[in-house]
């Protein structure tokens, strides 16, 4: 017998239609999405008004998105699947650095910097020393990583984000280890800052009763050859956003020490070591 639609057969009628050419993931993934996403219908009984709210918000989600901005990346990273995701792929052994979120603002080939390079540009901000060791599990150094970095500046905006009025690559850069697995740069103690929220999902978080701020970080993308990539931040300990980044990015591993130092020059030295899984 046919089986037509109906409220209750939903999500046996819709899959039952999944092709025989697909691939076995293909069905898999797709026919779990719609059993979830009718349960979820279910489960609140939909309106069609909510409904075509909805679709108006994913609209305009899609919309708003171009070469510079991601909407969907947001609104994924705001509802916490972007560190579900990360985390189910990155399941790493004790002592293994954590990844958190990798977030919108990461340009490529930045700058070669030489060790200790400064790379606030723009004068504005508390400097501050990052230095610490690249290693492999057994506390090896690592020769050769990559440690790519990037901060927004004193105001809360990243150089992307202002290109008529910061400098280009400020805040940013990539450094080398040696065979001692050390990098070390200057730059500012991070501040947080909002997310971009002046689109649909900035509105959506306003209407669920919550802020777009970040706890301040400093982004560090670490790769070596024979190495998992790390896509990561450090954290500064004392940050009033620490229990409610917007997108969920905080583990307590990743808090570092922000010392206070009495050089005139450098006013903060930020210790970490990254440690890294074999491939
Ligand atoms: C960031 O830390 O740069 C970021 C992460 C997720 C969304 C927006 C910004
Ligand atoms: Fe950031």
């Amino acid at each position: 017998m046919i089986q037509y639609f109906s409220e209750e057969t939903s999500v046996e009628t819709v899959n039952a239609r999944m092709g025989t050419t697909t691939t076995p993931r293909m069905a898999e993934v797709m026919s779990s999405l719609v059993k979830h996403l009718h349960a979820f219908a279910k489960e609140v009984h939909l309106t069609q008004a909510e409904w075509d709210i909805g679709i108006e918000f994913l609209t305009k989600t899609g919309q708003i998105c171009s070469g510079e901005r991601q909407e969907f990346i947001l609104l994924s990273d705001v509802l916490g699947f972007s560190m579900l995701v990360d985390a189910i792929n990155n399941r790493r052994p004790a002592g293994a650095t954590e990844n958190t979120v990798f977030g919108p603002f990461h340009v490529e080939n930045a700058p070669i910097r030489t060790m200790g390079e400064n790379i606030s540009l723009d004068g504005k901000g508390e400097s501050c020393l990052f230095e610490g060791k690249v290693l492999d599990l057994h506390g090896n150094p690592i020769d050769g990583a990559c440690v790519d970095v990037w901060s927004d500046n004193a105001d809360g905006f990243y150089d992307v984000q202002q290109p008529d009025i910061q400098p280009k690559w400020n805040n940013r850069g990539r450094f080398i280890t040696g065979r001692d697995g050390l990098y070390a740069f200057r730059g500012i103690k991070p501040t947080s800052y909002p997310i971009p929220d002046d689109g649909p999902v900035g509105k959506m978080l306003a209407q669920m009763g919550r802020h777009p701020y970040r706890p301040a970080h400093m982004h560090f993308l670490v790769t070596a050859p024979g190495f998992h990539k790390l896509v990561t931040h450090t954290f500064v300990g004392d940050d009033p956003y620490l229990d409610s980044d917007a997108v969920f990015g905080v583990k307590q591993t990743l808090i570092a020490p922000f010392e206070r130092l009495e050089d005139a020059d450098t006013l903060w030295r930020s210790p970490f070591d990254f440690m890294l899984t074999p491939e």
